[in-house]
């Protein structure tokens, strides 16, 4: 009987390390030890950098916000009125909001997730100047979004038609999602 469990744990063992053991399945072809994974987020109230916070501590990845030179005020955030600061910059999709330096370079890390809020359907165009500012190409980018109910599909086809030579995975919006299931989702795309 021991044998038998023996010869059944290293079958199992060739899939996943979970045999007799706690550790979560691991995918053979997709190590996540040997990649270099960089969290990057937007977020003008908060709820997208708290998913990003438990995104980067799944896999103890490096966290940092792209964070807008001049912070959003309620009153720019007013999707209501047609001349507040977020709708203007909605409207115009040359605009590219000035965003601070960062203390990373996202180009010394293989897979980067990258989060933001949905403006507009679309992801706001901080995630546009952070893209454009970094020399991405051969990165995968990851993206994740949260939102009061639309999905992240449009704002991803988006920007894979902004920057067709980028590796721009499906990514996933995480409303309300437990951390068990966002790890489950990081881990699987790393
Ligand atoms: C200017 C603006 C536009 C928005 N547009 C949408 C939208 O098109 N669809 C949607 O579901 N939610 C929309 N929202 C809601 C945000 O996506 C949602 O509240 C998000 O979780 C906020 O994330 P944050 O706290 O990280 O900024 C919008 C919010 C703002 C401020």
């Amino acid at each position: 009987m021991k044998k038998l469990k023996t010869i059944v744990c290293a079958l199992v063992a060739l899939g996943t390390t979970a045999c007799g053991g706690e550790k979560k399945q691991v995918s053979q072809d997709r190590p996540e030890s040997d990649k270099k994974i960089l969290v990057t987020y937007f977020s003008a109230t908060g709820t997208t950098k708290d998913v990003a916070e438990r995104i980067a501590e799944a896999v103890s990845a490096d966290i940092v916000e792209i964070a807008p030179v001049e912070a959003y005020t309620e009153a720019d955030l007013d999707w209501h009125d047609k001349t507040s600061r977020s709708s203007v910059e909605m409207k115009d999709e040359t605009s590219r909001p000035a965003i601070r330096e960062m203390d990373v370079n996202p180009a010394d890390y293989d897979v980067i997730f990258v989060g933001f809020p949905i403006w507009w359907d679309l992801a706001p165009r901080q995630v546009n100047t952070f893209i454009e500012a970094n020399s991405l190409e051969g990165r995968t980018i990851v993206p994740f979004a949260t939102s009061g109910g639309s999905t992240i599909e449009n704002s991803v086809k988006d920007l894979r038609r902004l920057y067709p030579s980028l590796t721009i995975t499906d990514g996933r919006l995480l409303n309300n999602e437990s951390n068990q299931a966002i790890s489950d989702w990081v881990l699987s795309e790393i």
